[in-house]
């Protein structure tokens, strides 16, 4: 049995228009995560990436961890234990049979320190002595020895990576609950070309604080999977020139994070050119229009999205590309080791995308909609062929309505679990009251935008949530906070709402 974890098992309860304290506990969980895994072994073992766990050990003692490090025998021939121990501020462990080592932290104390081990990288001869159960070394001594989690980066010659011994290995460990973060592509150090690189620092840091997060946050979200709008839409006038608005998709791309720490499986709906990195675990889908944004959300709730070509190689440009109607990129950023390396264009299929068509309720591929994109509300009747030349002194648009991505996604499947936002800038409440019923809603969040220090493109954000009479409680304020740490609470709230259904 590997370490059990705090016990999170949560009790809250929440009641007319309280004000949040009673869920901080949750709240304030993922940014503890820091607290409650401090201690974390890294285990570096002989091979060429061994030089980008020197850095990876820095950005883990620059994100708050308390870092010791396992060095082998093969790891030495790459990079020293003084660099190591400089960078950590903590002497490097190599021996098991040292007298002077196991007189200081021994084998059995320093794996019952550590509130998580990682392996990086992970030779093939680690992978099949670990496979083993072998305890020749420190390292592996220590894994044998502990309760804690053991994440694994492997990295070698994409030749060995495709070993079926090393498959097998591989295999074994999962089936031991050992975790993997898979390779990475590209070029390798030897000349090769393929799987088997570690993934960068950076991507390692990122994985390491998901599994910390998830390790640490209640898990209310678990089987569930959530399709989230987010960002502004983008309405051609002409080739060059459109109609859109501030919003920075931060709130979205936010939740989605919170979702995917909460345990969801989330697909994010991206509208106009939001530049934010994509949170680690989710699946993006970059689309323009609110016309395109409903089709890709409608295709997503019942899972026609995934009938797609796999196109090559992620484009680190592809945000640039030049959007048509009908077309969408998606980013798969599901890969634990975060390389993001998997791109999909498609076409979406035709259809009369405005009215609403009851499902059948087998058919859905999701759990939760929540449409935090501010989609706008009117579009050009017609987007003009060519660039509109300013040979006259005055134009006028003309505009028609868009569909109402929500409402028509709301009614057309009942049984989803409907999530809308509100910004408004007066009255809100009533506002976000209506909308509720007229959008056949299980919450709405909402915040007033006239306020300067709340909202689009602010790191910042306060919001009032209203449930559906359906529901025991009618509001809940949440108080001025970041958007993360809004967003971890909207999870909570629609995690423990979701109970009650
Ligand atoms: O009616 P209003 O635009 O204020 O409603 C806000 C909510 O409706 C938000 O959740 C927004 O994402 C969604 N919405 C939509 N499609 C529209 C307009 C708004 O999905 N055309």
């Amino acid at each position: 049995m590997r370490k059990t974890l705090p016990n999170l098992s949560h009790n809250c309860y929440y009641k007319r228009n309280f004000i949040f304290p009673s869920f901080f506990y949750y709240s304030s969980i993922n940014y503890s995560y820091v607290t409650l895994m401090k201690n974390i072994v890294l285990a570096i073992t002989g091979g060429i990436a061994a030089y980008k766990s020197a850095i990876f050990a820095r950005l883990l003692i620059k994100a708050g961890f308390e870092v010791r490090v396992i060095m082998t025998t093969g790891a030495q021939a790459f990079i020293t234990p003084l660099t190591l121990q400089a960078l950590t501020g903590n002497e490097v462990h190599t021996s098991l049979l040292d007298e002077q080592a196991e007189a200081g932290m021994g084998h059995i104390e320093l794996a019952k320190w550590a509130d998580l081990i990682i392996i990086a990288p992970a030779s093939a001869n680690t992978l099949a002595r670990l496979a083993m159960g072998m305890a020749d070394d420190l390292l592996t001594t220590v894994c044998l020895a502990t309760t804690a989690p053991v994440i694994i980066a492997p990295a070698m010659n994409q030749q060995m990576w495709a070993h079926p011994a090393v498959n097998l290995n591989v295999q074994t460990l999962r089936d031991m609950n050992y975790y993997l973060i898979d390779p990475a592509s590209g070029e390798q150090a030897c000349g090769d070309v393929g799987a088997g690189r570690l993934p960068e620092p950076e991507q390692l840091l990122d994985a390491v604080r998901l599994f910390c997060a998830q390790q640490t946050t209640v898990q209310l979200l678990a089987d569930k999977t959530i399709v989230i709008t987010a960002g502004p839409t983008v309405e051609a006038i002409d080739p060059v020139r459109y109609l859109s608005n501030h919003s920075s998709g931060k709130m979205g791309f936010a939740l989605a994070r919170a979702c995917v720490e909460a345990g969801a499986q989330v697909i994010l709906i991206v509208g106009g050119k939001v530049a934010l990195p994509t949170p680690l675990g989710v699946t993006r889908i970059d689309v323009l229009s609110a016309e395109d944004m409903l089709i890709a959300a409608q295709q997503c709730v019942v899972g026609s999205h995934i009938s797609m070509q796999a196109n090559s190689s992620y484009n680190n440009d592809s945000h640039e590309h030049s959007h048509q109607h009908n077309h969408a990129h998606q980013h798969d950023h599901s890969h634990q080791d975060g390389s993001c390396d998997c791109h999909y264009e498609y076409e979406y299929e035709q259809s009369d995308t405005h009215t609403p068509v009851a499902a059948e309720p087998q058919s859905l591929a999701t759990d939760i909609f929540i449409s935090t994109a501010a989609v706008a509300d009117y579009r050009t009747e017609e987007a003009a062929p060519q660039k509109i030349k300013k040979t006259q002194k005055s134009m006028s648009l003309s505009l028609v309505k868009n569909p109402d991505i929500l409402a028509t996604i709301s009614l057309a499947h009942p049984q989803l679990f409907v999530v809308g936002f509100a910004a408004e800038t007066q009255d809100v409440e009533r506002y976000a009251r209506d909308k509720l019923v007229a959008k056949d809603l299980d919450l709405i969040a909402c915040n007033d935008v006239s306020r300067k220090d709340i909202g689009f493109a602010s790191d910042d954000n306060a919001m009032q949530v209203f449930f559906a009479k359906r529901y025991e409680h009618e509001a809940v304020t949440l108080e001025k906070a970041s958007k993360d740490k809004i967003a971890q609470q909207l999870a909570t709230i629609i995690g423990e709402t979701l109970r009650q259904r």
